[in-house]
């Protein structure tokens, strides 16, 4: 039970194409995901994310390193790794002229069941993402996120120890994005681990036990999403808007303070917690009349422009 999901040791990977140059993608990734983690690789467009969970999954190889899926090497195991790992992306293709459920079954019989179990296992699925009342709806004919959700109906049909996710709600509206979450918090909830890509910080935030951060190939950090807050001393921001008099000389030497900026009736300060200096601050202000605080909590989107600096 105790395996790691994953535990890759300098895994590397470049494309080579006929005229364009060697590219490398991938430099020296090494990285261990704990068994029931949801692990998130958060990076920019082109930066690799695709590419490690290509790895991750066994659908290429890397050029260098060793990788050890749920305890098994990725080399002489791929069919006992396959068998248990699934992976759905954003933009999932199925054969268009197929319904729901007849996708699910064709699904289902290449992962080798048939008879009452594939019955089964395609019933499961279509409850646990209700999917019922599409079921005879064709793929073609489906709504994107519909489309997202049958990828994951069918990434749980052989009951994966671990499920790969890549982008899992790119192009999604906002509701159907949140319904996909609690989704994939409801699988990872059954005690399945989940290793997920995406561009969007909220998500990996709300998501994510632990995210590496991903920049041109190369992990640049890797936390749970608090730590990389509190080590990236990102403080929270604090808004004050005021009219009158106010002094904030005394505040720029306060250590609680990181930063302070100020215009006309605006002032904004960086802090360790609010908690400890708001009280400070606002004492500053009294002769002046408050009309607006904010208290802002940093989010992943400041600390992914803090590690692109
Ligand atoms: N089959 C391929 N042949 C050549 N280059 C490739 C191939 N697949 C990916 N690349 C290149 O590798 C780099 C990383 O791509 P990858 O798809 O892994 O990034 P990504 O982080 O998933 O990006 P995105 O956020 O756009 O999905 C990109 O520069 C891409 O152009
Ligand atoms: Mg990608």
């Amino acid at each position: 039970m105790d395996v790691p999901a994953i535990e890759a040791q300098g895994l590397c990977k470049s494309y080579k194409s006929f005229r364009r140059p060697r590219s490398v993608v991938l430099k020296d990734i090494s990285l261990k995901i704990e068994p029931g983690e949801i692990f998130g690789l958060l990076g920019p467009n082109g930066s690799g994310k695709t590419t490690l969970i290509s790895i991750f999954s066994t659908l290429i190889y890397p050029d260098r390193g060793r990788l050890k899926v749920l305890g098994l090497d990725s080399r002489k195991s791929r069919d006992a790794i396959r068998k248990v790992i699934n992976i759905s992306t954003a933009k999932p293709n199925f054969p268009w002229s197929l319904t729901v459920r007849e996708n699910l079954r064709h699904y289902a019989m290449l992962y080798g069941m048939y008879g009452p179990e594939l019955s089964r296992a395609v019933a499961d699925v279509m409850d646990a993402f209700a999917l019922e009342e599409y079921r005879d709806v064709t793929f073609e004919d489906l709504s994107t996120g519909l489309k997202q959700r049958l990828a994951l109906a069918k990434a749980m049909l052989n009951r994966p120890k671990l499920l790969f996710l890549d982008e899992p709600t790119t192009g999604l509206d906002p509701e159907m994005a949140n319904k996909t979450r609690q989704l994939v918090r409801s699988i990872h909830e059954d005690g399945i681990s989940v290793v997920l890509s995406t561009h969007y910080m909220p998500e990996a935030e709300v998501l994510c036990d632990r995210i590496a951060f991903l920049r041109k190939g190369v992990v640049v950090a890797l936390d749970t999403p608090q730590n990389l807050k509190g080590h990236l001393r990102l403080g929270e921001r604090v808004v004050i808007v005021y009219e009158g008099p106010a002094d904030l000389s005394r505040l720029k030497e306060d250590p609680g303070i990181m930063s302070v900026k100020s215009e006309p009736g605006r002032a904004e300060f960086v802090v360790d917690k609010s908690s400890e200096s708001l009280d400070r601050i606002v004492k500053q202000f009294s002769k002046a009349r408050i009309k607006d605080i904010a208290v802002k909590e940093p989010d992943l989107e400041d600390v992914f422009l803090e590690l692109a600096r």
